[in-house]
Parts: C-alpha cells; structure tokens; sequence
C-alpha cells in the first residue's frame, strides 16, 4: 500500500520534472510541485525500508564529502578531429566516401561547450556517471550529477537492460554570469569562460553546492549490446523517448551542401541559444558503417568536428601598460589600434600575466589576433608572425615590469600565483586611493560624499593619506578645497562621525584585507569577537574558522605583521571605531531563522536593508539575492520589484512585512512563527 504511493509519487514527480527540465513546459506549479515532493519526503522518511537511490528526493545533494573514486571506461572516451573550414570538412567527406565505397548518409549536430560526461543505465535506472578524466578512466561523480534535473534518473518506455549514454554537461550562460558577479563580490576568482565553470561544479565536494548551480546536459552518443536502432539518428530519438534531453538542432543529411547549410545556419543561431557551442559535430548515421570505418588511435574515422570560427580580429599593438588594483594586483593591458569585433570597438586587451606575455613573445608593434569567444574581456591569442617580415615599426619585445609603474617598488609574486604584486600597499597611490575607496563605500563604512574624484582631491593636497586619515578631516580644510562647499565638508564630517557606529565585522570588510570579503569578516568577526584577538590569531587558528583557508589565512597574517597596518588599526580604534562584537549582538545571536533562505526585497520603514539582512544573519538565516523555490520567505517592503512578485506568485513564496518579521525573530515567539512561516 504505502510502498504502491511512494511508488506513484515518484513517477509523479519524475513526468513534472521532465515536463519541466527536458521540455521547457511544465503541467504544475512549483509550489504544487514541492508539496508532493515534501509529500514523499515524509513517506520516505517513515519508511526507509523503501529507500531508492534514484527516488526525486535524491536530487537535492548533500554536504558529505568523499573524493572521487576513478573508474576505468569500458568503451574509452575518445575526442574528435577537428576541421576549421569547409574544404576540410570536404576532405573529411570524402575520406568516408572512398572508405565506404556505398551511399552514405550523416547526421549534424551542435557540439555543445561544456564537460563530457558517460552516464551508465541498468534496467532504466541511472547506475553511474563518470566524467571523461583521461580518456582511459575518469572520476565518478554520481552524486553531483543526480543533482542536474535534466538528466532522467530513471527511464520510461524500451530501453536495453544495460547501455551507456555520452553528453555534454553545461552551465547556462545566465546562471554563469550571476555565478560570476557573485563571486566577484565575494572577492573569488572568476571562471574564464562556462565550460570551466561547469567542470569545476562537477568536481565540487558538496553535491548540494552542485544543485544550486542549475547545470544542464544534453546527450549525443549511445554505446552498448543492445541499441534500439541501427541508425544513429534512430538511437538519439530512441534516448529522447526514454527522457534525454536530445537537441533539436540535429540533422540528417545526405550530401555536402546540406551540411554546408547546418554549419551556415548555426554559426549564426547558436549566439541565441541559452548554453555555449563551439562547433558542429558530423557523423556517419549508419552504426554498422561506423563500425566499418573504424578508428585512429586517438578519434574515430566516421565523425568529425567543425570548429566555429572564434570572434577574432587583427590589429596592432601600440603599448602595454600596467594597471594597479586596490589590493596591489598588477595587470598588463595592452592598448591596440582600434578594431571592430563583435559589434563593439576594441582598443584594448588583457594579457592576464607575465606568463601569458611570454608565451605570447609580444613585440610592440606586432600584428595580434584579438579575440572575444566565451571570455568576458577581450584577449590576445597570438601574434602574426609573418606580418613580422614586412613589420618596419617593429619594436622592443614586451618585458614584464620589474617595479610598480605608480610607486616604484619592487614587484613580487607570491608563490603558486600568475599575478604580481606591489607590496608597498601602504605608500602606493592607487593602493592608498583605493583602499580608502573601498573603506568608505556602502556595504563597508558607508560614509557618504566622499567619492573617487573628492577622494583625489584630499590626496593630491596632502589631507589624506590612509584610512586613518579620514578621522582627522577638519570642517575648514574641506571647504578650501575647489569644488567643495561648506555644505558637503559638513555633510562629509557628518558620514564620518555616524560610521563610528557601524559594527565591527563591517569595519574589518572596510580595512580591505586581501581576500576577506564581506562573508569572511564576518565569519572572522563572530570567531573571534574582536581585533586583538584576530591580529594575534596564528594560522592554525584562522584556518579551524569554517571557510577559511589557507590562502585568506595567510593574507590575514600578511596583514597584522605590517607595522603600518597595526598603526592605522589602533588609530582606527582611538577615533572610537567599533573594534568588537558588542555584547547585544553576540548575545542576540539567535536560531529563529536557521536553516531558512530569505530574500530582502522593496524600500522598508522601521530599518534598513543592511541591518535586516544583519538581522537574518545574527538569527542563523541566510540572505539571498534572488527568489526561487527554495527560498523561505521574501522580506517585503514597499514596492517590491514587479518581477521578484511575480516569480513569488509563481512559485508561491510567502511574503513576510516589515512588523511580522521582527515579531519572528523576537526569541519568546520564535516557535510559533517558525511554525506558521513555513506553511
Ligand atoms: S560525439 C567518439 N557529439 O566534443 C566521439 N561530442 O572533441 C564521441 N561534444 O568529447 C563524441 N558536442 O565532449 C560528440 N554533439 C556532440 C558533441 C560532442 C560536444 C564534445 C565531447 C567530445 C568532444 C570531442
């Protein structure tokens, strides 16, 4: 009985997510959707003797870690040749007409730019994944792909009782973008591009990380005894019945110009689609010719790969020039004649890193290729070394800066890092600017008036040297500079005297410590309690922090063993800066909210956004940007955005005002409101 309902649930559940994830059109709401799911959380959790591994409830990932186990291949996972042109996808063609010697048809398709996966089926149900790790044998990494709501867990309709299938896992371009503008306030490195994103999702340890990420997979090869079809194109149709997400950019094609006409259409449609494709992929459709044709040692005869050309351009190199960050990074720019790419004017470039430049052995002068391809920033991917030849402004080789092009120092690298550094963090102007930037700007102390040009000024007229600084700004001093009256040297002191009371993990943000971001210091701050301990902290210490590694903990040390650091904090600390947690907030530090996702939204009349969003922090809640169906409850002020209401209303997220959620969090009725929240 109770086992013939999980039974229904699952299959249930399993259409819905299909309906959804495969094709784009789903029968019910979401909130109907995580009712039936919590429905079978409970069913399941009362009878564990019906556990199922591939039950809907898995797909949410858990935070155990394990490393990955390597599992050997039982077909390898070879690559494909790849051909940049149409007379080479000509040769190609031929090649298989002379092996063949018969009528021959072939079939198009995307080749999707992601990370190749295998995924193992045994009597319909998902056994294995393993990615392509040397070709011979790879990482498993089940876990993290039962997360992906696009790839069946368990098969509908005819299939063979044992089969593996090949695709292609993929981060959605917008799921990639907002990745990156996250990690970038949380000070981590960007991904260059979504194929690296989504190779590096795959391999993370948390397979509930894995599920936030929203990746995606599309399915191109079936291997195995018993395939459905003697065609290829058969089995792909075969694979999209069964619950594969199978492309519909796929083609059979019986001469060349019909290829033609694929590569000619997609070149230019695939910029519309919502997943990176760097090419077309041809195969022979007939598995028996095929398997006449054989393989290389590397690839097999019977398919082959067109590689799109990447957005490029040529153009000269005039100069580089070396830009300083806040945090002393040094990065080479190189600045070129100007040259339309993609719709837009390009007049410079990014090198990255010295390394990058060698490699590249640039000469002012050159003639380089520039290209946009997945990357954000353009970049320069070769020289044209023939042009060399007929070059007469051919100029020195570029050398990487031995001194800081704003300061002087001597520039460092610090050990397993591409990047240079100036050290002199202290007396660098773009350093000292940028730091005293960061120290005033909203989320750190927000003091208000002292913008970048403002901030230039006091600079250049001996007023400000350091963060410390600031706190000794004189009214008249203000006023005297051009383009400042008395009323914004009064508004400035104004932000300046407030900020005192900003608390201490936003000082610490606001010091602008390499690497503590905003969720760092605060992580710091509550270990810690306050600065004296975190400047004494050794590194053992600072790493036993959860989410602290080795490499903030190092910055950390870096830090405090700075003379002029410890100074500007104790100067800091004498203005009357908060320097630890106080005693309300380290007692107020509740549970009301653990465990729930809450998203701030519109304008708010009794506190600020920043002190809720503090406020769901100090109650073990977690603030998050955007509403989905996991999200808890929306905080909702006035005017919330119209988009955030809608998706609310879809997924049917609760709306909380202002009043209800301070009653929440207020300890004596923390139970009942949890309990009311959550329905
Ligand atoms: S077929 C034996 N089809 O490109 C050939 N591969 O360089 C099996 N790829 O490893 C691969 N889209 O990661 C095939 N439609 C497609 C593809 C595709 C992307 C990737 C895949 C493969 C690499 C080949």
């Amino acid at each position: 009985m109770v086992k013939d309902q999980i039974e229904a649930l699952r299959r249930e559940l399993e259409q819905h997510n299909y309906n959804y994830y495969v094709l784009s059109s789903p029968t019910i709401s979401d909130k109907e959707f995580d009712t039936k799911l919590r429905q079978l959380q409970e069913l399941e959790e009362q009878h564990p003797e019906f556990f199922d591994a591939n039950s809907p409830t898995q797909r949410v990932g858990s935070d155990i870690t394990s490393g990955f186990e390597q599992v050997a291949h039982v077909y390898p996972m070879l690559s494909l040749g790849n051909t940049y042109s149409l007379a080479e996808v000509q040769d190609f063609y031929e090649r298989v007409r002379k092996g063949l010697n018969e009528d021959f048809e072939l079939v198009c398709e995307l080749k999707y730019d992601g990370t190749s996966i295998s995924l193992t089926y045994e009597n319909g149900n998902l056994l294995r994944a393993v990615t392509r790790g040397d070709g011979e044998k790879g990482d498993d990494v089940t876990a993290n792909v039962k997360t992906i709501r696009s790839i069946p867990l368990r098969l509908q309709g005819n299939y063979p009782p044992m089969f593996e299938i090949r695709g292609e896992i993929l981060m959605p371009w917008s799921v990639f973008e907002e990745l990156n503008i996250e990690r970038e306030r949380q000070e981590e490195p960007l991904f260059a591009n979504p194929r690296n994103a989504a190779s590096g999702t795959l391999k993370l340890q948390s397979s509930k990380q894995v599920a936030a990420r929203k990746l995606d997979a599309y399915f191109y090869y079936m291997l195995g005894e018993n395939l459905p079809a003697e065609l290829h194109s058969g089995n792909l149709a075969a694979a999209k019945s069964w619950g594969f997400k199978i492309s519909d950019a796929t083609k059979v094609c019986r001469s060349l110009e019909e290829v033609a006409e694929f590569i000619n259409y997609w070149d230019v449609e695939r910029k519309n689609l919502p997943v990176a494709t760097d090419g077309i992929v041809i195969k022979v459709n007939s598995l028996n010719q095929q398997k006449n044709l054989g393989f290389t040692a590397k690839s097999p005869r019977w398919a082959i790969a067109y590689k799109f050309q990447a957005e490029q351009a040529v153009t000269r190199l005039n100069s580089v020039s070396y830009q300083v960050g806040r945090t002393g990074a040094v990065t080479p720019v190189a600045n070129l004649d100007p040259v339309q790419l993609s719709g837009t004017t390009v007049k410079r470039a990014s090198l990255h890193n010295a390394d990058i430049i060698e490699s590249l052995d640039l000469h002012i002068g050159d003639m380089v290729f520039v290209e946009k391809g997945g990357e954000i920033i353009p970049k320069i991917t070769a020289v044209d070394k023939v042009a060399r030849e007929t070059n007469f402004m051919m100029g020195d080789k570029v050398k990487f800066i031995k001194n800081c092009p704003e300061c002087g120092a001597a520039l460092m690298r610090i050990e397993g890092e591409a990047a240079h550094y100036c050290p002199n963090e202290n007396a660098c102007p773009p350093q000292i600017k940028g730091k005293i930037e960061h120290f005033v700007s909203r989320r750190a102390m927000n003091i208000d008036g002292l913008g970048s040009e403002t901030i230039n000024l006091l600079y250049q007229n001996d007023l400000l040297h350091n963060i410390a600084d600031i706190f000794e700004l004189k009214v008249p001093d203000l006023s005297r500079l051009e383009r400042l009256g008395t009323k914004s040297a009064y508004n400035i002191k104004d932000g300046v005297e407030k900020s005192k009371e900003v608390p201490f993990e936003r000082v610490l943000f606001a010091l602008g410590i390499r690497f503590v971001g905003e969720t760092v210091a605060k992580k710091l701050a509550f270990a810690f309690k306050d600065i004296e301990a975190i400047e004494q902290a050794t590194l053992e210490k600072l790493i036993a922090v959860d989410e602290i590694g080795e490499r903030i903990a190092q910055s950390v040390i870096r830090y405090f063993a700075d003379a002029a650091n410890i100074e500007i904090v104790s100067r800091l600390k004498s203005y009357g800066l908060q320097m630890s947690l106080t005693e309300e907030k380290l007692q107020a530090r509740g549970e009301a909210l653990a465990g729930l996702s809450i998203v701030i939204s519109g304008t708010f009349a009794l506190h600020s956004r920043d002190e809720y969003k503090t406020m769901i922090e100090m109650n073990g809640g977690k603030n998050v940007g955007s509403v989905s169906a996991k999200t808890s409850f929306i905080l909702a002020g006035e005017n919330m955005g119209p988009e955030k209401l809608k998706k609310a209303e879809k997924l049917g997220v609760k709306l909380v005002d202002e009043k209800t959620f301070l009653t929440m969090i207020n300890a004596e009725q923390q139970e009942e409101t949890q309990q009311g929240l959550l329905f």
